[in-house]
């Protein structure tokens, strides 16, 4: 990997750079640096290569057209054919970290811009960096020191540069944790033991201890990463002390739909990355309003465990239109027996004119997708001419499709299920003509076991005024959660 640093100071980044594990990367020919003397550039014949501000103001800035010559200089001698990355050092940029470090130990070249005196003039910024980035809330008197802490960092995420391939990735920061205590030889110091686990020679024991030292010490010393580590596990730990309430979040998370947003000690906020619909529960009326700050302003749909958190949510988005449900979990693994008269098999974006006509809490988009996931099943049953002529008066031939256009004895679709994007069954109908035959509980049971078959618990949410629904639920063995659901958009 080369760098390219621009700077008033070549020699002291070169030293800087020259020792130790990046000196030796460096003769291995795995790293190059190349310092630029931004004033070799400058076209003034005194080498100035700063004036005053336009408006006044204390200080010297830097002129654009050595810094922009000297990016030329570089620009022309690279070889990788990619956009050259700028970076140009500075207190006001994005602040420097692992996750930069290890984004950025992929390119082939960097170029570092090291600004002095009070600044530099904007338009060779706007020009040519790509990225401002600061290594501290703090201000240095130059850009070099702050170069030299990045290259650093970077260099030790380049293959080859450490000895050992897994170090990089073991240390401090990987998966937001902070490095467990090593210990050498002496076994005791000052009266200090190393602890016993590390002399013990059981490598499964080492690590289960040191996990958990690194998780300690992050909670005590580093809240604020503490916070980002194994969202996803904090968050079922949390949800699961409510698992009928929470069973959606649940789910979403173990299906591996879930961006966990935010876990605190008194709720979660998750957002499901297939249909962006974020899912929120909190104990207090505050707590949701700081898992509320994770949203983004794009935000159309939210799941809320709480009635306040709803309000919060329509106070904050602007939002006004909220459906109440009651969440019912199939706990049981047991599968349901499949014996019925009803032909079940997936429906396909063909049938979408069938499954609109009954359905209106989805647009056609949407029905399009789950059509096409092969996620909505139909029931389908025979039906003798006489029966099907009857049908047709009184449903309208258009809202029936049947797999030979109505001859003797044709297939007609009874109804359908589906799984929700975001995970439920739902979408359940049964023609009028077709019901009290059992096709819903012939649907439910079917998908039921595909659900399970899949790893996954079977989850509905149901309008509290569909009793049908709810006593279907009830046969069927679901367990209800005491509080509701607020779907607010
Ligand atoms: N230049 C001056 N202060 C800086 C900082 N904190 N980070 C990066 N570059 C700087």
């Amino acid at each position: 990997m080369r760098f390219h640093i621009l700077t008033l100071f070549p020699e002291m980044v070169l030293q800087g750079l020259a020792t130790s594990i990046l000196g030796r990367a460096c003769e291995k020919g795995i790293l190059s640096f190349d310092a630029v003397n931004i004033r070799d550039f400058t076209q003034d014949k005194h080498g100035r290569v700063d004036d005053y501000p336009y408006g006044g103001g204390a200080g010297m800035l830097m002129q654009a057209q050595p810094i922009y010559d000297a990016w030329r200089s570089v620009a022309h001698g690279c070889t990788s054919g990619r956009p050259l990355r700028v970076i140009y050092l500075t207190p006001q940029g994005k602040v420097f970290d692992q996750k930069m470090a290890r984004e950025m130990a992929q390119e082939e070249e960097l170029v570092f811009v090291c600004g002095h005196y009070e600044g530099v003039d904007e338009r060779v910024l706007e020009e040519i960096v790509t990225d401002r980035v600061s290594i501290g809330d703090y201000v240095l008197t130059g850009g070099e020191l702050a170069a030299m802490v990045m290259i650093d960092a970077i260099s030790r995420m380049v293959p080859g540069v450490l000895n050992n391939a897994q170090s990089g990735e073991t240390e401090s920061f990987h998966e937001n944790l902070l490095e467990y205590p090593q210990y050498t030889r002496p076994e005791v110091w000052r009266g200090r033991a190393v602890p016993s686990v590390l002399l013990g020679g059981d490598h499964a024991k080492v690590d289960a201890w040191r996990l958990e030292r690194s998780v300690e010490r992050t909670r005590r010393w580093r809240p604020d990463l503490y916070e980002r580590y194994d969202l996803p596990g904090r968050a079922l730990a949390y949800l699961l002390r409510d698992r009928l309430l929470h069973m959606d979040m649940i789910e979403n998370i173990r299906r591996g739909q879930a961006e966990v947003l935010a876990v605190r000690e008194d709720g979660v906020i998750i957002r499901d990355v297939t249909t962006g619909i974020y899912m929120i529960t909190a104990e207090t009326k505050d707590a949701g309003e700081r898992l509320l700050s994770f949203v983004g302003t794009q935000a159309e749909v939210f799941a809320c465990h709480q009635d306040f958190v709803m309000e919060s949510v329509a106070a904050r988005f602007q939002k006004s239109y909220v459906n109440e449900c009651l969440q019912a979990v199939y706990t049981r693994k047991q599968k349901f027996s499949e014996e019925t008269p009803f032909l079940i098999r997936p429906l396909t974006e063909e049938d979408l004119e069938l499954v609109a006509a009954h359905y209106e809490l989805y647009t056609k988009e949407k029905l399009c997708a789950v059509l096409r996931k092969g996620a909505v099943f139909g029931a389908f049953l025979r039906q003798s001419v006489d029966e099907c002529m009857k049908d047709r008066e009184e449903n309208g031939a258009d809202k029936i499709r049947s797999d030979d256009g109505g001859k003797i004895d044709s297939l007609i679709c009874a109804g359908f299920i589906g799984t929700h994007e975001e995970g439920g069954i739902g979408l359940l109908y049964v023609r009028k003509a077709c019901r009290r035959q059992g096709a819903a509980e012939a649907l439910e049971k079917f998908l039921i076991n595909r659900t399970l078959e899949k790893g996954w618990t079977p989850y509905v949410q149901i309008f509290p005024e569909n009793e049908a629904s709810l006593r279907l639920q009830e046969k069927l063995g679901f367990r209800f959660s005491r509080k509701k659901i607020y779907w607010i958009s």
